[in-house]
């Protein structure tokens, strides 16, 4: 009976503690997981534009301001993950393009065709090496 209780103590200590690990686990992540997130969603709404053929400047500048904004969060939202110098390399290149972007946003469906190409040639150039 003794052992039982022990082992049945244990048990529901081990799950305590990994509720807590993950937990923390989750919480740390939040930060860089939003940015991402944030980003996914600014990139599906441009995608959504395009298929309304919706491609005019006024309506879609808030995502690019949004996506640039983000880009320079991406480094310090990584920092404590990927400290190699290459992450920030690709992190800056990203920025660049995006501010780019921001400054000169596409003006027809053509050049919004180019920087979704471009956008998402930047996205998986880091996701093929980070994620
Ligand atoms: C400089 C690097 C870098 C760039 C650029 C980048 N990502 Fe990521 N992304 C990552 C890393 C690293 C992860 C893995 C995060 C993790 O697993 O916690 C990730 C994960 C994600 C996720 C999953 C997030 C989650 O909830 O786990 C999404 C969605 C995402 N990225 C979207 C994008 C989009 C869209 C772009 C381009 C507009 C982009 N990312 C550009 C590095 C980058």
């Amino acid at each position: 009976m003794r052992y039982l209780l022990v082992l049945l103590g244990g048990i529901v200590c081990g799950a305590v503690l990994a509720f807590i690990a993950a937990n923390t686990l989750l919480q740390r992540d939040a930060y860089p997981r939003s940015v991402m997130q944030i980003l996914q969603h600014h990139v599906g709404a441009l995608r959504q534009a395009r298929r309304r053929g919706d491609c005019g400047l006024e309506g879609l500048r808030r995502h690019w301001t949004g996506m640039a904004n983000l880009a320079l969060e991406i480094d310090p939202a990584f920092a404590a993950r990927a400290p190699e110098p290459a992450f920030s390399e690709t992190s800056q290149r990203f920025v660049r393009l995006m501010t780019t972007l921001a400054q000169s946003p596409p003006v027809d469906c053509a050049t919004l065709d180019h920087a979704q190409a471009q956008i998402n040639e930047a996205c998986e150039d880091c996701h093929r090496q980070y994620r």
